[in-house]
């Protein structure tokens, strides 16, 4: 086995799975202003961009390769339905505009919910203190038609209500939109990997949990059944969140389902890595080319990544084996 392990030049010819920039999505997160950029703690290296700045941040990407971004709004007001995520005057749907003009190469991407929106943090209309499931799906709908109006290409559905996919593609169509593809966070459990992610949003839930409709982490039969709903529905594409404590049901996904997978490697998952890095326990290049790997050699596509920067520019720099 080691003939082939020799060189460089050797591992080259027989390595399985290349990464590769196009593959990887980075997360921005939106707010309103001009001229901002609000660093993010529990993010080293992420921040909250003003629409101009989520630009120039945009700009950069595209030049280091990396195949395209998705866009979170961090609202300035919130309230009980988030109507704020569906006005068209708002800095995501802005930020929406603007990108489509000034780096019409990536692909963009935005995530369709309603927690950064709402004053309670769920992901949808509350009722008797729970989450009202088909009340929630009109407004998502909407949020998603917004969206596409102001130019995404992709819109991304992360609420885990059921029967969003369909009602949200049935607007989108009904809208003029047929061409704009939504890609389901199908499988996405209720995760503690999210906690860096929603300091950043600020949209942790003021009262109980979201285990009452994100997933089960245990279940992975219960994620395969999550895929098959939203592919009946009309999803182009499936993601499997968190990635990398998911490599098996990204695997399973694969193995039965023939369009594109995503892999979503969450705030925690990025926040963990760059903590150890901060403190020289880790070599922080080499971990996360090999966790990308990973995930692509798991079965995703494209992977969803606050590395996309640093990955693409390490990756154009010759990669793992350097
Ligand atoms: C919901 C949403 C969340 C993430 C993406 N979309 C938070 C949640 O479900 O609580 C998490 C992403 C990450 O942790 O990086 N709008």
């Amino acid at each position: 086995m080691r003939r082939f392990r020799r060189t460089p030049a050797l591992r080259g010819l027989v390595r399985e799975t290349r990464l590769h920039s196009e593959q990887l999505v980075a997360g921005l997160f939106v707010r309103a202003g001009k001229g901002v950029r609000e660093p993010i703690a529990s993010l080293p290296g992420v921040s909250r961009l003003s629409p101009d700045e989520a630009v120039a941040e945009a700009q950069r990407l595209r030049e280091a390769g990396v195949g395209g971004v998705i866009l979170f709004g961090i609202p300035d007001r919130k309230d009980e339905t988030g109507t704020e995520a569906w006005n068209e005057e708002a800095a995501l749907q802005d930020a929406v505009r603007r990108l489509k003009r000034a780096v019409p190469q990536l692909a963009l991407m935005t995530d369709v919910c309603l927690d950064e929106y709402t004053s309670h943090g769920h992901c949808g209309v509350v009722k008797d203190g729970d989450v009202d499931n088909d009340a929630t799906l009109p407004l998502l709908a909407r949020v998603a038609v917004s969206h596409a109006r102001a130019g995404a290409d992709v819109v991304a559905p992360s609420d885990m209500m059921d029967g969003r996919v369909a009602a949200i593609r049935r607007e989108l169509d009904r809208e003029g939109f047929s061409g704009v593809a939504v890609l389901a966070y199908a499988a996405k459990a209720a995760s503690a990997y999210y906690g860096p992610f929603r300091e950043a949003a600020d949209s942790a839930p003021k009262f109980g949990d979201r285990r009452g409709y994100q997933m089960d982490g245990a279940n992975r039969r219960e994620a395969l059944r999550e895929i098959t709903l939203d592919v009946d529905e009309g999803a182009d594409a499936v993601m499997v969140k968190p990635a990398l404590a998911y490599l098996d049901v990204i695997r399973e996904a694969r193995d039965r389902f023939d369009l594109p997978i995503a892999a979503y490697n969450v705030s925690g998952e990025y926040a963990m890595v760059k903590a150890a890095a901060a403190n020289g326990w880790i070599d922080e290049r080499r971990i996360v080319l090999e966790t990308l790997t990973s995930i692509v050699r798991a079965g995703a596509d494209f992977v969803l990544t606050y590395h996309a920067a640093d990955a693409a520019a390490w990756i154009r720099a010759g990669g793992l084996d350097r």
